[in-house]
């Protein structure tokens, strides 16, 4: 299965179920009678290649949920329990300290995509294949994640041999990436296809580096309960929206307000709504400001000593979805 000059299929030439039906067989092929790992966040790309897998090597491919500290509010047991209903075992794995010693006293974006990376392929990863004796990780990136790590736009987390590193050597694994023709509308053809249910196949994205990427600055454990808190709300409030993906943003710098009527030198929460197709271009959604509004009373009022919440109106580009 080759990985590294992949033709692009589109959501409009594919058809999904002769997809599932090629790739499953390619990757029996390529694993034979070996193990293979992957690991599952529960977005619409891991969850679409643990479908895949389980079909192609049943109990030989061992599907694992980090928790890496990174994720929503309940999310890694939601979706341990989602794939339990479907027949999948998930085993998972508490990461949580190792990820935020990585990410212990960065602030430059890079690097903190970078100690996330390195975390999960180097450390947690390694550790994992070596226990399980598998040779193959099945790894969801699409090619989206190429294109815009090969531009060095952003250094996407799964992205290596295209850049020119080698898995085998940097990790003592290959890496074997089934959807790596498709984007992001082709996966989700994929996805329901294979029997998962809406909440997965129409998932909204959410980052690698997960709420690292929602934060500006310092990644802390103090400071992700903030963000974390910040997603519930938003992602309530915004449930009925019909927009590609929106977020909760913690930023580094401190405005004054006040509260109670004394100074608070506060923070701030930026909210950004993207309207877009592929997440190639995107441009902000046009909420009702009624909307805003009680998103913005109950940031204030809710999230602890937030005293300014701002709404991005530039499009993507020259802005990125993320932040980080
Ligand atoms: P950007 O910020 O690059 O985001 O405009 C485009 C889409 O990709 C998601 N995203 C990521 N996904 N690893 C991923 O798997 C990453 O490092 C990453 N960074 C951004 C983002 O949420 C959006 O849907």
């Amino acid at each position: 299965m080759t990985t590294v000059s992949a033709k692009e299929i589109t959501a409009d030439q594919l058809n999904p179920e002769q997809f599932i039906e090629e790739k499953a067989t390619e990757i029996a092929a390529a694993v034979g009678d070996g193990v293979a790992i992957n690991a599952l966040s529960g977005g619409v790309d891991s969850s679409a290649v643990t479908m895949l897998g389980h079909r192609a090597l049943g109990d030989r491919l061992k599907t694992y949920f980090v928790d890496n500290a990174l994720m929503r509010e309940g999310e890694p047991q939601q979706i341990v329990d989602i794939f339990a209903d479907l027949g999948v075992r998930v085993e998972l794995i508490d990461a949580r300290e190792e990820f935020l010693a990585a990410l212990e006293g960065l602030t430059d974006p890079e690097e903190k995509r970078e100690a996330v990376t390195q975390t999960f392929y180097k450390d947690i990863f390694a550790k994992l294949v070596r226990e399980s004796g598998a040779k193959y990780l099945l790894q969801g990136t699409i090619l989206t994640d190429v294109d815009e790590t090969v531009a060095g736009i952003k250094r996407q987390h799964n992205v290596f041999e295209q850049i020119g590193i080698d898995p085998e050597e940097a990790f003592g694994y290959q890496i074997i990436e089934p959807l790596i023709q498709l984007r992001k509308d082709g996966v989700r053809k994929v996805a329901q296809a294979s029997g998962l249910p809406e909440s997965i196949h129409n998932r909204m994205p959410f980052p690698g580096p997960a709420l690292a990427a929602r934060i500006i600055g310092a990644v802390t454990a103090e400071r992700l309960d903030l963000v974390r808190g910040a997603t519930v709300i938003l992602e309530t409030e915004l449930a009925g929206v019909d927009a590609f993906q929106y977020m909760a943003i913690l930023h580094d710098d401190r405005v004054t307000g006040m509260r109670d009527g004394e100074r608070d030198f506060g923070l701030q929460i930026e909210v950004r709504c993207w309207d877009s197709v592929d997440a190639r271009t995107a441009t902000p959604t046009r909420l009702p400001w009624e909307t805003l509004e009680k998103l913005s009373a109950r940031l204030v009022n809710e999230v602890p000593g937030v005293v300014s919440v701002t709404y991005n109106l530039a499009t993507k580009p020259p802005s990125t979805m993320e932040v980080v």
